[in-house]
């Protein structure tokens, strides 16, 4: 596996995996891997001739008061997992690499970065579709690799691409979860062993909320009522920040669920913030 530090090394090792294969693909992290990941890696080899993955903890998408400076760093343990999967190219720059001083220009998806994620972490989408963008140009993949744990950041992603005409394919991977259901994060290593137990109500609401659309019902506010507010009122230490059902394009709310829907739930267990979401599909 190549580490590439500089955009050229990384560009260097790109065009030059691009003209032995064919088609390359990207999974970008920012690192503290897990079998989330690794699914995203394998996808990406079983879909590309070549795979670059990029390990940057990217400062603009955390607020002032996130948790940037704590999020886990394990730069090492991680270069053993991709080199396993038979990763060829590692693109991870330090900060003054990718934000050289004076930069001023961003990538902005307008009103869908307010929405879900966007409206309770604002400008974190910004710094996302920044990044991606960025990442994008230096490595020029020809499909890139995201989880649909974070169903948010899909959607605004994908609508950047056709908005700005990248030519980049966008492939979505099933979350992964451990075994008892709680969805794979790099964040749930903040989770003490009280914490982790309670952080299974995210889950929970999402099975209520699935039960009650296979036993029939469609109306969001219904499904909302019963799977949000009483479930959640079972964990009185979680907060809730949002439990939403959309449409999963434009993150838009809708009262009765007639075609793909996105049920997509954020909250506060501690001091961590989870996500977790599922598709329902009439
Ligand atoms: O999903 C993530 O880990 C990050 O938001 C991403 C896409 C790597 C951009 O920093």
């Amino acid at each position: 596996m190549k580490i590439c530090s500089t955009i050229a090394e990384a560009r260097a090792a790109c065009l030059d995996a691009r003209a032995r294969r064919r088609r390359l693909g990207l999974v970008p992290t920012m690192g503290a891997l897990h079998e989330g990941h690794l699914s995203l890696v394998r996808a990406a080899k079983a879909q590309c001739d070549a795979v670059a993955v990029s390990i940057f903890v990217n400062p603009t998408q955390f607020g002032p008061t996130e948790d940037l400076s704590k999020y886990p760093r394990q730069f090492d343990r991680d270069c053993r997992l991709l080199e396993k999967e038979g990763v060829e190219i590692l693109f991870a720059p330090p900060v003054e690499e990718v934000y050289p001083n004076g930069g001023v220009t961003w990538v902005l998806v307008e009103s869908l970065s307010e929405k879900l994620d966007g409206r309770s972490r604002p400008g974190h989408f910004r710094g996302v579709t920044t990044i991606v963008a960025k990442l994008f140009h230096i490595i020029e993949p020809e499909a890139a690799f995201f989880g649909q744990k974070d169903a948010a950041q899909l959607a605004v992603i994908r609508r950047m691409v056709r908005d700005l005409n990248f030519p980049e394919e966008i492939v979505a991977c099933p979350i992964v979860r451990e075994s008892d259901g709680l969805a794979m994060s790099s964040r749930n290593a903040y989770l003490t062993r009280e914490e982790r137990s309670r952080a299974l109500v995210l889950q929970r609401s999402l099975q209520k909320a699935r039960q009650l659309f296979d036993d029939g019902e469609r109306s969001a506010a219904k499904l909302i009522s019963a799977a949000a507010k009483e479930v959640f009122a079972s964990e009185p230490l979680v907060v809730l920040d949002y439990f939403e059902i959309v449409d999963p394009d434009t993150l838009d709310p809708v009262e009765r669920i007639s075609r793909r829907t996105l049920v997509a739930v954020a909250a506060r267990v501690g001091s961590t913030r989870l996500i977790d979401n599922v598709v329902l599909e009439p």
